[in-house]
């Protein structure tokens, strides 16, 4: 038996379901029983009658998908697989930010920490974000946080002026605006897809700006043979597959001095490889714990998240 049927059969005798994020390795996308965004990961969770969830993708959707679901084991293959856009948004400075500025709605994204949900007034992604803030009473003072660019992406067509948190996801904000320029000219007529986590040259540049679903729907719905895409390598798997007569370029990286990364891969993401989800089934661990009060707190702004976005 080779892993992927191996992950099968455990998954079977455990009652457990496998959810997966678009930037996980094409292999972990294959085996999962979900694949979806981070809103669809979410709803999902809140729906499966599954004993066990194992969630192949980054820290922080384990735990919202725990937050979601007390009762349930939740399990991720790698502990390590953290996400630098919810690191630059700290608890610690989000209390002291709050506490100089009680009067804002604090409106986070859901590439957060658990504790940083506990402090926010409402989650969203960024299938959502639009439609929840337009929710928000016009006058109401936001602090939304921590993506900055997708902040001023949410400012720029709701004609909020939110109060923004600098920060940023390194692999979204480092696609290169002179590459894609280079690409618009080799490939004339091929819509551009973008992530709203990119930096606002790239947005500026896009003719569709959505989530990962979002991308994925306008490619399946549209007849163009082209696209090009800026968001990381991962969903090409899923975009290929479901259209395999369209050609998907992906956007390259700028090339950082004494870096030289040329790949649009979430190092996190890729974390995530069929031994250790195999091995994480096995022996149910590493699992997910967040801290009961945490939870509670955090449960108020997710719920209040899948409410607005019906
Ligand atoms: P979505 O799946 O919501 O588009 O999020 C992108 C992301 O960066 C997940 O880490
Ligand atoms: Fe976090 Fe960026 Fe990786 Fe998404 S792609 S998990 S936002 S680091």
């Amino acid at each position: 038996m080779n892993h992927s049927e191996a992950i099968r059969q455990l998954c079977k005798e455990k009652n457990a379901v496998i959810m997966a994020h678009y930037y996980t390795r094409p292999e972990i996308q294959d085996v999962a029983d979900f694949i979806g965004d981070s809103l669809a990961l979410a709803q999902q969770a809140a729906k499966t009658d599954a004993d066990i969830i194992v969630l192949c993708g980054v820290h922080f959707m384990g735990e919202t998908a725990k937050i979601i679901c007390p009762d349930k084991k939740v399990l991720i293959p790698d502990l390590n697989a953290g996400c630098s856009l919810a690191d630059s948004c700290s608890a610690q400075d989000l209390r002291a930010f709050k506490q100089q500025h009680p009067e804002y709605t604090v409106v986070s994204y859901v590439n957060t920490s658990a504790e940083v949900k506990a402090l926010t007034d409402v989650v969203v992604t960024s299938s959502n974000a639009k439609h929840i803030i337009e929710q928000l009473p016009p006058d109401a003072p936001i602090l939304f946080g921590p993506d900055n660019n997708l902040g001023n992406y949410i400012n720029s067509v709701t004609g909020r002026q939110m109060t923004l948190w600098n920060g940023a996801c390194h692999v979204h904000s480092r696609f290169s605006v002179q590459a894609l320029l280079q690409l618009k000219e080799q490939y004339p007529g091929a819509p551009v897809l973008a992530h709203p986590e990119c930096k606002a040259a790239i947005l500026a540049l896009a003719d569709v700006i959505g989530s990962t679903q979002a991308l994925l729907n306008y490619a399946k719905q549209h007849t163009e043979q082209q696209y090009l895409v800026v968001t990381e390598s991962g969903i090409l798997h899923e975009m290929q597959k479901a259209c395999p007569d369209k050609t998907f370029i992906p956007v390259p990286p700028e090339i950082t001095e004494g870096i030289g990364c040329s790949c649009n891969e979430c190092e996190y993401m890729r974390l995530n490889t069929l031994e250790k989800l195999y091995n994480c089934l096995l022996n149910e661990a590493p699992e997910i714990q967040v801290p009961r009060d945490i939870a509670e707190q955090a449960r108020k702004p997710i719920q209040r998240m899948l409410d607005m976005s019906k």
